[in-house]
């Protein structure tokens, strides 16, 4: 028996233990080795319990393959152990392949080779102080469980511990995907690399890669070599670069489904290929944003012979079931002004440009058949022409949604899941795919396939797109994975933190990059005051910003609302604190007093670092457009510290001060700087209940 198996029995029979074979979940659950199990796991799993004891982490730990033993396998077992290694400080084995050890990876086998929506990618995971044990039917399966066991890896006095738990996990939605833009703004791969990482991290298991847009066409074609020759400003992936991103995502349990917008969304298609055009062609790729009236020509033969052999190219490098084929926003004036096109629809009975269109994705959804794949377009190819076997992905919203699976169509819905609507994380995190009270029968309900995250292209670039998927998108992945009313928005904020620092150890930049921003924009590595200046602020929406700045593909995405992070941690922070003290305004329990040392905390801490950024301005011209919410700033931290003070005090405050304080917080919520006030609704309530 090896020391640290000794050593772990030892210190499980040592223990005072209270076994609760519990559905454990939030809080604190149970103990191990002494310190307190906290559940800090994300997405939470179908079932917990909690043990006796905890599987002490030490070099001595061997890892066991007892089945499977696949390549894939092996490698996800090896990445595993090194984030161990690095999360604990202890040196880990660097090679697989016994049939035993204290920890056993059992998997039956390696799954399909082209990973499918019905995929088994359930796990069990058995922890004891002796031996950590996890099976599961596929590889997938294996590494939801390995991240699951990573999550778990937690500090205990002068190590690190596995609790001892009982887990039964499986996902409660077969199709959980993140969609990057890359055609408004390239990414470049290892930003990819990255994001597919921390999918893996939080049991994502769909990258949706839109790959065309009006504003670039990003996948290199050999038989159509112009599309990135002139629609790509030469940002595209090559051929072999897809493929390695397609076995990357693999070897995480991740499919890869490529989009390819068609007939609208096309400019980039058109300024390479202009015979493809429906009459009016457009000079060069659009570098404006919005909805364009340029479109591929549905009546045209050679616009379908096209477009398969574009498909069959691409299904050699995407080996997934499903082709996306965008089909939204796509007005197409040219559909009701070219006489050719008219006299075709005439011809054809095809009344108005929806019936066109429907026609269109007819002889698309042909081809993708003849190149055995599926069909997958957003709301706008919902037409009741087309079979049952296509996926509608729902941006319009759970209406849309429910209203294809009364009629027998599979969906995906995203309306909810846009992260450039800069909604803290509590709002996507509620809207479930299919809700509690949702009227759609036990059948229909199996159609919703899951849901998506859209991370649209505007207005990130490489060095900021990090920062507006995570932390978010973790908690939007526990509502795809968990149970239905696993839907405690404390806790989940009180997971989000661990989850979000586990995911920067795979090299995620969305907290690194805020500083990054901060200090481009002063030229200084000083940034303490700004720092502090800017956790009292997040970025105004897409289409508030558009609205105010315009902005085109070519606007450099380097000011402030660029470096600040949509729901910053604090703000959760002051609306708890805020809802504490309301409670009881002039209690002394320690609760209160920690919420009173938060509020107080962070207003005098605006008020101190403000001035200090308004000086700074002077030689730091790009934070100049900041100085009126600086301004307002000083004068809203004064606010809070006084509306705190007065609570605590049991006396009111004068009326005068309440509704000037009410009127400055109603003038900070006017636009400015393509920023807001990420403490408004926690400063308004304080002020409100000084009456
Ligand atoms: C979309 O947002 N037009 C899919």
């Amino acid at each position: 028996m090896s020391v640290s198996r000794l050593l772990s029995l030892w210190l499980a029979a040592a223990l005072v233990c209270i076994l609760c074979s519990q559905m454990a979940r939030g809080q604190v659950s149970g103990t191990a080795n002494g310190a307190a199990f906290r559940n800090d796991l994300m997405p939470q799993p179908a079932s917990l319990g909690v043990g006796a004891g905890a599987f002490q982490i030490t070099p001595a730990l061997t890892v066991g393959l007892p089945r499977t033993r696949s390549e894939r396998l092996q490698r996800a077992v090896l990445r595993a152990l090194k984030r161990l290694e690095d999360k604990t400080g202890t040196p880990l084995p660097r090679h697989v392949g016994a049939d035993s050890g204290t920890l056993i990876v059992s998997v039956a086998s390696d799954g399909a080779a082209v990973q499918g929506i019905d995929e088994d990618e359930s796990y069990s995971l058995t922890v004891t102080p002796a031996s950590m044990e996890l099976d599961a039917a596929t590889t997938v399966g294996a590494i939801h469980g390995l991240e699951t066991l990573i999550q778990l890896t937690q500090p205990s006095g002068q190590g690190y511990i596995v609790p001892a738990v009982t887990i039964h996990d499986s996902p409660r939605f077969r199709w959980r995907g993140l969609m990057i833009d890359c055609g408004r703004h390239f990414e470049p791969l290892d930003v990819l690399e990255r994001n597919i990482d921390a999918m893996a991290a939080v049991k994502l298991n769909v990258f949706h890669w839109h790959l065309t847009e009006d504003q670039g066409f990003r996948m290199e074609s050999r038989v159509y070599p112009r599309l990135t020759e002139v629609g790509s400003d030469g940002q595209f992936y090559t051929q072999n670069e897809a493929r390695a991103l397609v076995q990357y995502a693999r070897d995480r349990g991740i499919r890869v489904v490529p989009e390819f917008e068609m007939p609208g969304h096309s400019t980039a298609w058109l300024v390479a290929y202009p015979e493809l055009n429906s009459g009016s062609q457009p000079t060069g790729i659009r570098r404006e944003f919005g909805v364009s009236n340029y479109v591929l020509d549905p009546t045209r033969e050679e616009t379908y012979q096209f477009i398969e052999k574009f498909l069959r190219e691409m299904t050699t490098i995407f080996p997934d079931e499903y082709v996306h084929i965008g089909g939204d926003e796509a007005p197409a004036p040219d559909w009701k002004r070219n006489p050719r096109i008219l006299a075709f629809m005439k011809a054809h009975d095809l009344k108005d440009n929806a019936a066109l269109q429907a026609y269109f994705n007819q002889h698309v959804l042909a081809i993708l058949t003849r190149l055995h794949r599926r069909m997958i377009g957003w709301d706008e190819i919902f037409n009741p022409a087309l079979p049952r076997n296509v996926v509608v992905q729902s941006w319009r919203g759970v209406a849309s949604l429910a209203k294809g699976a009364q009629q027998g169509y599979q969906g995906v819905l995203s309306a909810p899941y846009y992260l450039d609507g800069m909604q803290p994380a509590s709002v996507p995190y509620l809207a479930d795919p299919v809700p509690s009270d949702t009227t759609l029968t036990a059948d229909q309900q199996k159609l919703i396939l899951g849901g998506e995250v859209c991370m649209w292209g505007e207005q990130i670039d490489a060095d900021t797109i990090d920062s507006r998927i995570w932390p978010r998108t973790a908690a939007i992945a526990e509502r795809f994975w968990s149970a239905q009313n696993v839907r405690d928005v404390d806790d989940m904020y009180r997971r989000l933190g661990p989850v979000s620092v586990e995911v920067e150890t795979l090299g995620l930049q969305h907290l690194k990059s805020e500083d990054a921003g901060l200090r481009g924009l002063l030229g200084s590595e000083n940034i303490d005051a700004l720092r502090s200046f800017a956790q009292a602020f997040e970025p105004v929406s897409f289409s508030e910003r558009y609205q105010q700045q315009h902005t085109s593909q070519l606007t450099p995405l380097t000011s402030f609302v660029d470096a600040v992070r949509p729901d910053p941690p604090i703000r959760h922070e002051l609306e708890l604190a805020a809802q504490r003290l309301l409670a009881d305004p002039t209690s002394h329990s320690a609760s209160i007093e920690e919420a009173r040392k938060t509020l107080d905390g962070f207003f005098a801490q605006e008020a101190m670092a403000t001035p200090e950024v308004l000086k700074a301005m002077d030689d730091a011209p790009r934070l100049q457009p900041m100085q009126l919410r600086a301004e307002q700033l000083q004068d809203l931290a004064r606010i809070g510290r006084e509306a705190v003070r007065y609570l605590s005090s049991g006396t009111p405050a004068p009326e005068h001060w309440r509704t000037d304080s009410l009127a400055r917080i109603e003038e900070a919520r006017k636009p400015s700087a393509i920023v807001r006030f990420q403490f408004l609704p926690a400063l308004t309530q304080l002020v409100s209940a000084n009456k």
